[in-house]
């Protein structure tokens, strides 16, 4: 008897210090759902492609960790228009004004391209070009999540980088407004396939991150929103003097920088941000989940990484489609198209040269 209760003894300790090494393998794991997408992509092309992305991530937050919400906001902007082709990374060119310069992207840190630009600089150093910078985009959104304290999860892999940008009309068509109600938001969301669990869980990604004031102070002026608690308006009042404020607020006052569930624990103190946060604990069809993450922060996680390995495989391009950039900002000039226009050329070249014989 007393051997059984050390042994039971000896287990419970040692799992408690265990506890931690052994959640570093429990990754969430799902297959993907878009054919020619794999969990093992790079497994012989570029086996350290995650490990140097993280390698570097940690790096990169130990300075600011504000920029994992940077981060993860540019991977939904980019799966949402046009889907995740690392569209939103081109600069505009000749055919007119990019992604980028499509007013719900104007707020995108401009340090998130500069960090994806270096990460895909130092997967090339170590494996040539052969990662995506859609696939860098979506492993760099992961770890954004996981380094700020959330969940782990496997991204499927083998995106290739698409060839053009969305259009300004397409871009707005695509990424809700702020000033959306639930019902805006839930119906645009169902267009790709959300569900409402899908719809509050990925909203959850504003646990972490900044908002500029002329997102949300159409709650305050020229009358202040009653749905808003009445100590966070006047605080943000305060945050932003005028509409038009170049100031910023966080978007989760509990825990600004901690990935975890309190975002809906403000939702429920009526301290969420935009009205299309705020909303979703108004409306019956997502009020309940909005209260079941705020109490399980566990199944919070578990439906956020769901919804984000979905949204992550949005119109993925794969296979022979798109390319992979070699530099994420600009699309190759080596690519299929001028390659095929380069032989044409020169077969004509030697067609006519025969006929001169
Ligand atoms: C459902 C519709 C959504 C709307 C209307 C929305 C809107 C916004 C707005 C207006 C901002 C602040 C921009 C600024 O003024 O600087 C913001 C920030 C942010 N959003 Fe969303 N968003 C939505 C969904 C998402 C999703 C799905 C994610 C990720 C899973 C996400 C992640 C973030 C993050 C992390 C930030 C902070 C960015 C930073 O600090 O640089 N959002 N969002």
């Amino acid at each position: 008897m007393a051997k059984a209760t050390s042994f039971t003894a000896v287990i419970l300790i040692s799992s408690i210090f265990l506890a931690p090494y052994f959640s570093i393998s429990e990754a969430h794991s799902y297959a993907p759902i878009v054919s020619g997408l794999s969990l093992s992509f790079y497994k012989s092309s570029c086996p350290k492609v995650e490990s140097i992305i993280r390698k570097q991530l940690k790096k990169v937050f130990k300075d600011d960790i504000g920029q994992a919400a940077g981060l993860l906001r540019l991977h939904f902007h980019d799966c949402f228009v046009q889907g995740c082709d690392a569209s939103v990374l081109l600069d505009g060119s000749a055919s007119g004004p990019s992604e980028q310069d499509a007013p719900p992207n104007l707020t995108l840190r401009a340090k998130a391209f500069e960090i994806i630009n270096d990460l895909r600089d130092l997967v090339d150093e170590e494996c040539g070009r052969v990662v995506s910078c859609a696939d860098i985009v979506a492993i760099a959104a992961r770890d954004s999540v996981c380094l700020s304290g959330g969940p782990d999860y496997d991204v499927p892999l083998g995106r290739r980088d698409g060839l053009t940008f969305a259009t300004t009309n397409v871009t707005l068509e695509n990424l809700p407004s702020p000033s959306s109600d639930a019902s805006t938001i839930l119906a645009s969301l169902a267009t790709k396939n959300f569900d409402p669990t899908d719809v509050v869980a990925l909203s959850g990604g504003h646990t972490i991150g900044l908002s500029h004031c002329p997102s949300f102070t159409d709650r305050l002026y020229p009358t202040q929103d009653p749905t808003m608690d009445k100590t966070f308006a006047n605080n943000l009042k305060g945050i932003c003097p005028t509409a038009n404020s170049t100031n910023t607020t966080v978007l989760d006052i509990r825990s600004p920088d901690k990935f975890d569930n309190k975002y809906y624990v403000d939702l429920m103190n009526r301290q969420g941000l935009f009205t299309s946060d705020q909303d979703l604990y108004t409306d019956s069809r997502t009020k309940d989940i909005v209260t079941s993450f705020a109490i399980n922060e566990t199944l919070f996680f578990e439906k956020f990484v769901q919804a984000m390995i979905k949204m992550g495989q949005l119109g993925a391009l794969t296979g022979n489609s798109g390319e992979i950039r070699a530099n994420c900002s600009v699309r190759n000039t080596d690519n299929k198209s001028y390659l095929v226009s380069v032989v044409e050329e020169e077969q004509q070249e030697q067609e006519e040269a025969w006929s001169e014989l």
